[in-house]
C-alpha cells in the first residue's frame, strides 16, 4: 500500500541535488569558526532577517533555548501563548535549563495581541519574578501572525522594556503565504529563529539571528550546551541550497494543504479548521472518535497523520507532490472513517 506521510514537514529526505552540494561542500572546523560554508549560511540568514548576525544551531529547540536563556535571564518571566512550541514540545527546557518562568496566555490560535499582555508585566517587587521577555511563534499551527499584532506587541515591549523573541520555525511559510518578507516580520523581534529542516527540506539545523552582542554570547552558550559542531559545512550547504531553491516552492505545500482541507471539509465526517489553513498545516476533528483512533484509521489507509491532544494534524511537505495530493484527496473522499 502506498503511504502518504503527512505527520510533519520534518520527515522529508534531502533531494539528490541537495545531497550533491552537501557532498562537495567546502568545510573547516566550525568550533574554530573556520567553516566557510557555515559562515556563508550565517551571512545569508543575517541578510534575509535583517539582523546584524546569525548563528547556525543544531535545532529549533536549541535556538529558542539560547534566546530565552540569554534574553529572559534566570528567575525572570516570559509571556507566551499556552499552545506555543516552547511550552508544549520543548520538555520544559526554558525552566529546567534556562531557569525561566513561563507565563502562558490562552488566546485563539495562539496569536497574542498587546491587549492580551496588558496587566501581565511584573517588576520591582522583591518577592516576584520580573517579566523580561515576550515570545511569539510565527507561523503558529500554520497560521500567520498579523502584522498589526506584532506591531502592538513591539510597542508594548518597548513601553515595558521587554525583549521579544520570535520562534520563526516556519517563517518562510508565512513569507510565501502573505507576501510579507521575513525581514519585515523580523523587525518586530529582537531575536529570531528559523528552521532549515522543516518546510525548507534540509536534514538538520536552524538559524538564530540577532544583534552582534547577542550572537557572540549565543556562540559561547551553544558550546556550553554541547552544540559546537565541527565540519558543519556539509549541513550548511544543505541549508544554503534550501534557502535558494526551496522557498518559492512552499506555495505548492500551501496549495496541497488547501486542497486536502477542502476535501476533508466535503467528507461530512471531518470538522476542519478551514480558516486556519493559511500555510501547510491542517487541523481537524471527527466528532465521536478520539484523535488517536482517527490517526490509526487513516494509517490503515496509508495516510500518516499526527494528533495534538484531541485534534488531528496533517502537514504537507516537500515529499508530497501534486499527484500524491490528488490521491490523498480521493482517499479521504472515499473513506468511511467510522468503519
Ligand atoms: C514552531 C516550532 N518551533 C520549534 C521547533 C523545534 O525545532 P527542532 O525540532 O528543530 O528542535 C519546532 C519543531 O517542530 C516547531 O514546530
Amino acid at each position: 500500500m502506498k503511504q502518504y506521510d503527512l505527520r510533519s514537514d520534518t520527515i522529508t529526505k534531502p533531494t539528490l541535488e541537495m545531497r550533491k552540494v552537501m557532498a562537495s561542500a567546502e568545510v573547516g572546523d566550525d568550533v574554530y569558526r573556520e567553516d566557510p560554508t557555515t559562515t556563508r549560511l550565517e551571512s545569508l540568514a543575517a541578510e534575509l532577517t535583517g539582523k546584524p548576525k546569525a548563528l547556525f544551531v543544531s535545532s529549533g529547540c536549541m535556538g529558542n533555548l539560547i534566546s530565552l536563556y540569554l534574553q529572559a535571564g534566570r528567575s525572570n518571566e516570559v509571556l507566551t501563548a499556552s499552545n506555543s512550541h516552547i511550552i508544549q514540545h520543548e520538555i520544559g527546557s526554558i525552566s529546567a535549563i534556562a531557569g525561566v518562568l513561563p507565563i502562558t496566555i490562552d488566546v485563539p490560535r495562539g496569536v497574542l495581541s498587546a491587549a492580551d499582555l496588558a496587566g501581565k508585566v511584573k517588576s520591582g517587587s522583591y518577592d516576584m519574578a520580573t517579566t523580561t521577555l515576550i515570545e511569539v511563534e510565527n507561523t503558529i499551527g500554520g497560521y500567520c501572525y498579523p502584522l498589526e499584532n506584532l506591531e502592538g506587541i513591539k510597542d508594548f515591549a518597548q513601553t515595558h522594556q521587554l525583549k521579544v523573541h520570535m520562534d520563526g520555525a516556519r517563517l518562510f511559510n508565512a513569507q510565501v503565504a502573505t507576501g510579507i518578507p521575513v525581514k519585515t516580520y523580523a523587525k518586530y523581534a529582537d531575536t529570531i529563529t528559523f528552521c532549515l529542516s522543516k518546510g525548507l527540506g534540509a536534514p538538520v539545523g536552524s538559524m538564530l539571528c540577532g544583534d552582534e552582542a547577542f550572537i557572540n554570547k549565543a556562540l559561547t552558550l551553544r558550546k556550553m550546551l554541547g552544540g559546537g559542531m565541527r565540519q558543519t559545512g556539509i549541513l550548511a550547504a544543505a541549508g544554503l541550497f534550501a534557502l535558494t531553491h526551496h522557498v518559492d516552492r512552499l506555495k505548492d505545500d500551501h496549495a496541497h494543504a488547501t486542497a486536502i482541507a477542502d476535501a476533508l471539509a466535503k467528507t461530512g465526517w471531518a470538522v476542519v479548521d478551514r480558516e486556519g489553513v493559511q500555510t501547510n498545516i491542517i487541523f481537524f476533528q471527527v466528532p465521536g472518535l478520539s484523535a488517536q483512533t482517527v490517526v490509526h484509521r487513516l494509517a490503515s489507509h496509508g495516510i500518516l497523520a499526527n494528533n495534538e491532544g484531541e485534534i488531528v494534524r496533517l502537514v504537507t511537505n516537500l515529499d508530497l507532490n501534486d499527484e500524491d495530493t490528488n490521491e490523498v484527496c480521493a482517499l479521504l473522499t472515499s473513506l468511511d472513517i467510522e468503519a
